[in-house]
């Protein structure tokens, strides 16, 4: 079969070069990371038709050559731009033109090609997911393109699934991408919701005694306060249940609003929040200098204490 995860890092090469030798660069990957990477395509093609790959390189490049632009802009200031959840919310998440523009096509594909999104999407797998497999129920907050629930869907058929997410368009992608991988709908539930809502939170259905484990990636930089987020699932999960987080230090996007300064400061607040450290996986951005404002990847498996 023709290999398209190397065909797809030839299109990004001939229109984007500045991206294809830095951002992308897969030449130290581990021979899993790229099954996994060609996995992502193979899916998206299944989501989204043949046909649609080019525009998705597209969308995933626009979201590279953004993060780079707005990058060198945060190194200068040592401050993230955007500075208002709410504005986010209405602005980019609940406008469905820019989340299925490029928004969750270019963070699905960011899963194939981005260095750290890879290594820490196998890290989910080996050291999460591989210890869920008798956990019957599961919350995951910012569902977003929905990587994460298929690839937990797939592996452990017997979980009951529930997604949350502000945005409508994201939670119809989702339900798309399930539906087109043959994923039964009575395993899984997609709920419009702001988490920072403590109200409707609370309305979630969940199981006596609340979920098993809990997943929220790539959220915590995306509210103005991630111990109120870090409360709420807390709230809803049982004692000494597992939480796989993801955040980032030091890396600008259009809506990170939340700036972590360094890796402790992420430590304290799951801390101060209840949780303790199982595991940690801290990547350093490839191609950054070593420094006060390093950024870095960061992704950890929780335990929920009292
Ligand atoms: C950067 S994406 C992360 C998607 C995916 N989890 C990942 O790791 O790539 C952030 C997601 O969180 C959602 N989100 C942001 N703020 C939220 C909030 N207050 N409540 C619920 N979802 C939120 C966004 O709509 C978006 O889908």
């Amino acid at each position: 079969m023709e290999d398209l995860f190397t065909k797809a890092r030839a299109e990004i090469a001939a229109k984007y070069p500045l991206i294809a030798n830095g951002l992308v660069d897969h030449n130290n990957a581990a021979p899993e990371v790229i099954t996994q990477s060609k996995k992502i395509i193979a899916d998206f093609i299944t989501h989204k038709g043949n046909d649609a790959l080019s525009g998705g390189l597209d969308a995933f490049s626009k979201i590279s050559l953004d993060f780079i632009r707005l990058q060198s802009r945060f190194i200068r200031s040592g401050k993230y731009r955007a500075q208002d959840a709410e504005e986010m919310i209405r602005d980019l998440y609940q406008n469905s033109e820019k989340m299925e523009g490029y928004y969750l096509d270019g963070l699905f594909l960011s899963y194939a090609f981005w260095p750290n999104h890879a290594q820490m999407l196998q890290f989910y797998k080996n050291r999460f997911l591989a210890n869920q497999q008798e956990k019957k129920s599961c919350l995951e907050i910012g569902v977003g393109h929905g990587l994460m629930a298929l690839s937990m869907l797939r592996n452990l058929t017997d979980v009951a699934y529930t997604g949350v997410d502000v945005s409508p368009a994201a939670l119809k992608y989702v339900q798309r991408l399930m539906e087109r991988q043959k994923i039964d709908s009575n395993r899984f539930a997609l709920h419009e919701v702001n988490v920072m809502s403590a109200r409707k939170m609370a309305n979630i259905s969940k199981p006596d005694g609340g979920f098993s484990y809990a997943v929220c990636c790539e959220v915590l930089e995306h509210v103005m306060q991630p111990e109120t987020l870090l409360n709420r699932i807390h709230d809803q999960i049982q004692p000494e249940a597992e939480l796989f987080l993801t955040t980032v230090v030091n890396i600008e996007a259009e809506d990170h609003v939340y700036l972590f300064k360094n890796t402790e400061q992420i430590r304290e607040l799951t801390d101060m929040c209840r949780f303790q450290i199982k595991e940690e996986l801290v990547l350093p951005l490839p191609g950054f200098p070593e420094g006060p404002s390093q950024p870095f990847n960061y992704a950890a498996v929780l335990t929920k204490s009292i």
